[in-house]
């Protein structure tokens, strides 16, 4: 008997949206593929959604659907339990429920595993059994993989992460048509880019569950989602991401994780990027992720983050390794967050305050003598290196006659509580009009 003579591994699906949808129709589409790889065939034959006409329409004839997800695990029959229902609440009691009952979980749920990875990893490991999330880190891209395995030699340095697609589109669009944020924003939720509530998105929150998990894996440290630093993109303005492109710089949400003297950072903010940097030259919805070792280099994985089926090439991806190896013992298998439980590390997240970064900085100011010099001997007072200075004309900023104007900052690396100190001193200059802006930059070299 050949292995792909092997009785099916037989899934259950709990919620059938789009991702869901997707996962269902490729496997089938490319059901034969599937089982040369997996060694015995894959089928979905059991699916829970509470809309269970729409399940229906999904899935056809010969797949059974229910409305209560508990009579999908409670059912002997299924080996796997794929968990696409998303949040916190009733997807984390039953991914454990799911283990309790000595199923395999396949999830998307970045944030149940960035808030509740500990417990949810622990669990399994107890069970001897795999919970596998690739979909839950840039979607179709096989960052989990890349990190978990194939960069198994590195000590890995750092990773930064173009890894939400609807901040992307938005960023690309205020460039691209010189719109500012809240004109982009309800374009993207009309055109359906963006979630009719977008809070997650749009305030780095996603991003943040994402290189959370990005990080354990890189660094073998614990998911800590509530340690991370999370900034998102809504105080940004068109004129930014303009003077930005005047230095030489695009303006991207980054996910930035990095192994510095004092522990690891855990960030999401925009950051100025280089514009010779091939990820800052990533546009609309799409991901990338870029993963610096100290072997390998530099490496750059690039695609679609979301959708129906980019996302269910990652899930089935996982059901394949699953068919592959649930029969191995489970010490022999490759540990969830790519090191061995017992060999996982304590190094600190660093508290932004200490994280060493350079900076962008638009001060809004009296046009007139003394200005710039009293800036930037604030800075100098500071210890604060000046990289660059651009400065607008009056008229060019507020219209001819303006008595106003821009003064745009590139600093060379501080820490950042320096730098907020010197930001609240400058502020505090008469001539200083309006609130400054401060963006991170990272040259990513
Ligand atoms: N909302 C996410 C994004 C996709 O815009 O990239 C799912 O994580």
């Amino acid at each position: 008997m050949t292995s792909t003579n092997l009785s099916p591994i037989r899934v259950g699906l709990l919620g059938i949206g789009t991702v869901g949808t997707g996962t269902f129709n490729v496997l089938k589409r490319n059901q034969e593929e599937i089982r040369r790889r997996a060694g015995r065939s894959i089928e979905i034959t059991m699916v829970a959604d509470l809309d269970v006409a729409r399940a229906k329409a999904a899935v056809g004839e010969g797949v059974q659907v229910v409305d209560d997800a508990r009579k999908v695990i409670a059912n002997p029959d299924i080996d796997v339990v794929i968990e696409l229902i998303g949040g916190y609440g009733i997807a984390r009691a039953l991914v454990l429920e799911a283990i309790e009952a000595g199923k395999h979980v396949v999830t998307a749920n970045k944030a149940l595993l960035a808030v509740h990875g500990t417990e949810i990893f622990a669990a399994a490991q107890r069970k001897g059994v795999m919970v596998a999330f690739e979909a839950a880190v840039a979607g179709g891209i096989p960052i989990i993989k890349a990190l978990r395995e194939g960069l198994s030699a590195n000590s890995i340095q750092w990773i930064a992460g173009i890894i939400n697609g609807t901040t992307n589109f938005i960023l690309s669009e205020m460039r691209d048509k010189g719109l500012d944020f809240d004109v982009v924003l309800k374009e993207a939720q009309r055109l359906g880019y963006a979630e009719a509530d977008p809070t997650f998105d749009i305030e780095g929150v996603d991003a943040g569950h994402k290189v959370t998990l990005m990080s354990a894996i890189a660094f073998g440290i614990p998911v800590q989602f509530d340690k991370a630093y999370v900034e998102g993109i809504t105080a940004l303005a068109a004129q930014d991401i303009r003077y930005a492109e005047q230095l030489g710089y695009r303006i991207k949400l980054l996910g930035i994780t990095k192994r510095v003297a004092n522990g690891i950072e855990l960030r999401v903010h925009p950051s100025l990027v280089p514009a010779k940097r091939l990820i800052a030259n990533v546009e609309g919805a799409m991901n990338a992720v870029v993963v610096q070792g100290d072997a390998v280099g530099t490496t750059l994985y690039y695609g679609k983050g979301a959708g129906s089926e980019p996302t269910a090439s990652a899930v089935i991806a996982d059901l394949v390794d699953i068919a592959r190896l649930h029969t191995a013992d489970p010490e022999h298998r490759v540990p969830h967050l790519a090191f061995q439980p017992d060999a996982m590390s304590d190094l600190p997240i660093v508290p932004m305050s200490e994280v060493v970064t350079s900076y962008y900085l638009r001060l809004n100011v009296a046009d007139e003598a003394g200005v710039l010099a009293k800036v930037t001997g604030i800075l100098a007072s500071m210890g604060i290196s000046i990289d660059a200075v651009l400065q607008r004309e009056a008229d060019e900023v507020g219209g001819e006659g303006a008595t106003q104007t821009d003064l745009i900052i590139l600093t060379h690396d501080c820490v950042e509580a320096r730098m907020n100190e010197a930001l609240a001193q400058m502020q505090s200059l008469p001539t200083v009009l309006a609130p400054i802006t401060r963006i991170r930059k990272e040259e990513l070299a």
